[in-house]
């Protein structure tokens, strides 16, 4: 028997799967949240705490249900209910045409037909099954005949749905359907991935299409769950009930409306209008978060396109226009070696020069000696290279099945190959370095990047001239290059009177950029644009910081152990010591504008703050916005740099967490009496300056 209030219950819990199933439609397909995390995280809670009443009544279409069991043994064949086809490809506008003409010629209807264009989506094809709207069964493409059952893990990828409809106004499902999209993985997915691997000491994926590919036959889906993988979907295999879609346009909106992520496609008229929509493509691809091969042009008219028929695996009515490649094979010729402004060696490979994408290239990087001993490249090597909008191309690995045995494993250097001082590795890092200071490959590298434009931005002094300048000893550290005359340049190669005062102009006239470029410039290792910010935020100028010490700037929120420690480091070192009196002798001595702001006018700054449970009369995000406009940090997790936890109604586990690490708590009228005091004094210390100091 169920009593009344188990039945509210149980319909409170059918309520809470359809309001979480439609949050996650609206954040991970449509990019279009309407509630805050924090709501998102309550309803959550709550349905948790009713399956873990209700044991019995969960089912696998639950939205806690998306990371399951792995399955006993391996994945299982699955037989696909349609043949799961490929397409063909065409290279340039004349294939294009070509592919036409022959449709045309089959049945003159063509003629008049139009198309659909979609961009070719680099990942892997998956089948997903509903039976109801149920998500029952996903698989991989396989052979096209027989693929593998991996529906655990497609259920852990957060747009697709378990269970249609999605949206309280969607169609009804279908009884019986079957789509098909591809699964992949962004770029910069893919890149935080590779780096969490890395850290983790684990094998890293050469690409995203690999990392997709590699996640999705994961054994366990847990592992899966962790793995970023997207979905957009471009086809109906089967469709059984009433009004099935006409056109490959009208496909892609009902499984929109259905609730599924769907491609981004134009539909055209002509091949003139498929031409520019490619171009497009063409030029959005360096920039587009996720790789792209080409666009996919599609018969609108699904009759007409079925009737064409298949050649081999290839239907006829449609066709892959490709991008130009990206990865090309050459012949490896030779490893050398660079030194960088902080003296660490990076290699790079020499290559038989080989086209990508229009432009010869002769160079590319191999990133660090050790990913040429984790892929085994060996000089003679044929190799894979990539080349991808503006990223310098490099090796991705080699070719092991054209091997012919000539090839020579490369040796990394002992000493630099520019100095000839030994070399170093640095406990718990890949990199190898030159351990001489005064190397002029490091000297010429670091008054490039002091020059540089993000820098001091002394225009005309980029790295030939830097290392005319180290080469003829007029300048052994950036403190020179203040004290520089006319006289010094004229004896060097290309130098006239008149490329000689204007470069000494340029350095004089950056005297004046402001603090965070000076420490940004001064090239100390971990500290990047975001770092040297943070750090002219904080301190008034180069004393100030260089008075810091590590616990000091760990407590600054983005500064970790080892950035604080080389800062540390660096203040500390003689020679920069000098260069920092060359500096201050020269004028350049920037005093904070940022930190000025920052104190005069916030009562909360330098605070940081984190909030557990519900404040009164406010949502998260009006306290979030009040603190921060009040010059506080808010952050979402308790660390030892949380100033304050603010404690409301209901708190959750930040609050064991926060009394563990000894943050202390304050609630929200503690926080307005903290605000109402700090304003008090900085009125009274203000009042204090204008009077000359007295009170
Ligand atoms: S249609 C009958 N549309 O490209 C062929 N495929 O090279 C149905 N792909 O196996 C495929 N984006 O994995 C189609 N918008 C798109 C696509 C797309 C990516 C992949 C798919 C297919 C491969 C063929």
């Amino acid at each position: 028997m169920t009593t009344p209030d188990e039945k509210a219950l149980r319909q409170r819990y059918e309520e809470l799967k359809r309001l979480i199933h439609y949050h996650n439609y609206r954040y991970y397909v449509l990019n279009d949240p309407i509630i805050s995390d924090y709501e998102y995280d309550q309803l959550m809670r709550e349905l948790k705490a009713i399956e873990e009443a209700h044991p019995e009544w969960v089912t696998p279409d639950s939205p806690t249900q998306r990371a399951g069991a792995p399955p006993a043994e391996g994945f299982r064949k699955v037989r696909h209910p349609a043949p799961i086809l490929s397409l063909a490809n065409v290279f340039n506008d004349e294939e294009l045409e070509a592919w036409l003409e022959r449709l045309i010629r089959l049945d003159p209807r063509v003629r008049d037909a139009d198309f659909t264009v979609e961009p070719k989506i680099d990942g892997l094809t998956v089948v997903l099954h509903y039976h109801n709207g149920v998500f029952t069964l996903g698989a991989t493409r396989g052979d096209g005949e027989v693929g593998e059952d991996i529906t655990a893990n497609l259920r852990t990828v957060r747009s697709l749905p378990l269970r249609i409809p999605v949206r309280p106004d969607g169609p009804p499902p279908p009884p019986r359907l079957v789509v098909r999209g591809e699964a992949f993985m962004t770029r910069a997915d893919f890149e935080a991935l590779n780096e969490r691997l890395r850290q983790q000491g684990q094998r890293t994926f050469a690409n995203p299409r690999n990392a997709a590919a590699g996640s999705l036959r994961q054994l366990d889906p847990k592992v899966t769950a962790e793995r970023p993988l997207r979905l957009l979907c471009y086809q109906i295999v089967v469709y059984e009930g009433p009004n099935p879609p006409r056109t490959q346009w009208e496909v892609l909106r009902t499984l929109e409306a259905l609730g599924f992520p769907v491609v981004e496609a134009d539909l055209c008229p002509d091949l003139e209008c498929v031409k520019a929509v490619y171009r497009k493509w063409l030029a959005r691809r360096d920039t587009w978060p996720y790789d792209l091969d080409g666009v996919v042009i599609k018969i609108n008219d699904l009759e007409l396109q079925r009737s064409l028929g298949v050649v081999g695996k290839d239907p006829r009515g449609m066709v892959a226009y490709k991008f130009p490649a990206q990865e090309v094979t050459t012949t490896l010729l030779d490893i050398r070696v660079n030194v960088g402004r902080t003296g660490v060696l990076t290699p790079y490979a020499i290559l038989e020069p080989v086209e990508i994408g229009g432009v010869i290239v002769r160079k590319a990087t191999l990133h660090n000696f050790a990913y040429i001993r984790e892929k085994d490249i060996r000089i003679g090597d044929r190799v894979i290279v990539r080349r991808a909008g503006d990223v310098i191309p490099y090796i991705v690995g080699p070719v092991i099945s054209a091997r012919t045995g000539k090839e020579r494993i490369y040796e990394p250097p002992t000493h630099c190959p520019v100095c000839g001082a030994p070399v170093e590795k640095v406990e718990g890092e890949v990199a190898l370095y030159c351990i001489n200071a005064a190397c002029p490959a490091q000297l010429s590298r670091n008054i490039e990047h002091f020059a540089s434009r993000e820098a001091m931005d002394i225009e005309g002094l980029g790295r030939k001239i830097a290392e005319q300048l180290v080469a003829a000893k007029v300048v052994g550290d950036v403190g020179d290059l203040y004290y520089l005359t006319v006289d010094d340049l004229l004896p060097l190669e290309g130098f006239g009177p008149k490329k000689a005062a204007n470069l000494i102009a340029a350095i004089q006239a950056s005297k004046d950029r402001p603090l965070e470029r000076l420490i940004y410039g001064l090239g100390i290792r971990g500290v990047g644009a975001v770092t040297a910010r943070l750090l002219a935020e904080r301190y008034e100028d180069l004393d100030a910081l260089s008075r810091a010490t590590v616990d000091e700037l760990t407590a600054i929120e983005g500064i970790g152990p080892v950035t604080a420690r080389f800062i540390v480091d660096w203040f500390q070192r003689d020679r920069n010591r000098k260069v920092l009196e060359k500096l201050r002798r020269a004028g350049v001595w920037p005093k904070s504008r940022l930190r000025q702001a920052e104190a005069e006018t916030k009562p909360l700054a330098g605070l940081t703050f984190v909030i557990t449970g519900t404040l009164p009369g406010l949502t998260r995000e009006e306290a979030k916005a009040w603190l921060e406009a009040h010059g506080a940090k808010v952050t979402n997790s308790v660390s030892r740099k949380t100033s304050y936890l603010i404690v409301g109604e209901n708190p959750g586990s930040k609050l064991a967490k926060a009394q563990a690490l000894g943050v202390p708590t304050l609630t929200w009228d503690e926080v307005l009496a903290l605000v109402q005091r700090r304003e008090q004094e900085m009125k009274k210390s203000e009042m204090a300056t204008r009077n000359g100091g007295q009170p």
